[in-house]
């Protein structure tokens, strides 16, 4: 019987302070109406100092074990997707082993901006698996709140911070066969780099770095890309739109989301969406709209999700979960 990876838990957090439109529109030139329109949103939280990567990933993670019935002698593997460490090293992931009391194992951070969840979760599959792994948390925890330029409307308006994580286990024999992940398909686009990145890192001393992105060529890229994700992870499984309970997709845009709903015949009820409170949490968006969507009960046992990102790199991917 092959080895399956069971999502047996997930977790959120987000920080305690929420930032409305209004409050944005009362220091940069911008407005609720435009952002709401052209985006969905209409609030984000952003973080304190002591709101960390490593903050809020342990806060997510401590969720996602609880809520797995799982604990930190559970865990041989720690896996975070973020761009923004607290450290250059040691990494996050390791930071967390310590906060949660984790002594064995190892964790690695793992960066591909907004794709970094679905990355990660592939690379925990493929662990799991092959038998490297049993208990793997993989975590997206984001402060892009300290990578925005707080002048270029054009960007600040769209980012929040906050954390969401899951624990994937080992699962064999009866019941596991057709439970957890079923594919992760992982693509990227170096030639796309200079659409969406931020212009310096801990590397330079010179320069520390802010996001910079040409919106429309994303969005662009994101609605194709995306889709081809979607057709791919379906055709890989020999399933069709029909066949798939919820999409969890990256919140970068309600527009970009609608349209993926739109193409898979699925009504807006089937599709979680948090962008509308969270903004773009980057890594994290799409392990904290899993995490709301099954501690309200919306997402039950045995759903097929279908969870898919796009991001800086440019990085895309898909992950097909049955609950
Ligand atoms: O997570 C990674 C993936 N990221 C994404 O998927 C983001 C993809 N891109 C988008 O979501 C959209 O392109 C944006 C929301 C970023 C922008 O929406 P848009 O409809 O493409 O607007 P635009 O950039 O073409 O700007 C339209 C107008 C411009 O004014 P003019 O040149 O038409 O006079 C902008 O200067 O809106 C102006 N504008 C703003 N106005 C008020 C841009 N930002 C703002 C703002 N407030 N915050």
């Amino acid at each position: 019987m092959p080895i399956r990876s069971i999502l047996s838990g997930a977790g959120g957090y987000l920080p305690e302070r929420l930032v409305s439109n209004d409050e944005l529109a009362a220091q940069i030139d911008t407005s609720d109406t435009w952002i709401r329109e052209r985006t969905g949103i209409r609030q984000r939280y952003l973080a304190a100092p002591h709101e960390t990567a490593c903050f809020m990933g342990t806060r997510a993670a401590r969720e996602a074990l609880a809520n797995a019935g799982a604990g930190p002698d559970d865990v041989d593997a720690i896996i975070v997707g973020t761009s923004t460490p607290d450290q250059a090293f040691p990494a996050t992931a390791v930071r967390i082993q310590a906060e949660l009391g984790v002594t064995r194992g190892f964790g690695f951070d793992l960066s591909a901006a907004c794709s970094g969840f679905i990355y990660g979760l592939s690379v925990a599959d493929s662990m799991i698996r092959t038998g490297n792994a049993h208990g793997v948390l993989v975590i997206g925890s984001e402060v892009y709140s300290r990578i925005l330029d707080w002048k270029d409307r054009a960007t600040c308006v769209l980012f929040g911070d906050g954390a969401g994580a899951v624990f994937l286990q080992a699962g064999e024999g009866y019941g596991s066969a057709d439970r957890g992940v079923l594919s992760t398909h992982l693509h990227a686009q170096g030639t796309l780099g200079d659409i969406l990145y931020v212009n310096g890192s801990v590397g330079r001393r010179d320069l520390p770095g802010t996001l910079v992105m040409n919106g429309k060529e994303v969005f662009r890229h994101a609605v194709i890309r995306l889709a081809g994700a979607v057709e791919e992870a379906l055709s890989a499984n020999g399933l069709t739109t029909a066949d798939i309970d919820w999409l969890v997709p990256h919140q970068a845009n309600l527009r970009i989301i609608e349209a993926m709903g739109r193409r898979l015949g699925l009504p807006a009820e089937r599709v979680v969406i948090t962008v509308d409170r969270h903004a773009n949490t980057s890594a994290a968006s799409v392990p904290l709209a899993l995490a709301e969507a099954l501690a309200d009960g919306r997402i039950k046992s045995g759903d097929l999700v279908l969870m898919e990102a796009l991001g800086g790199g440019l990085t895309w991917g898909s992950a097909l979960v049955r609950i």
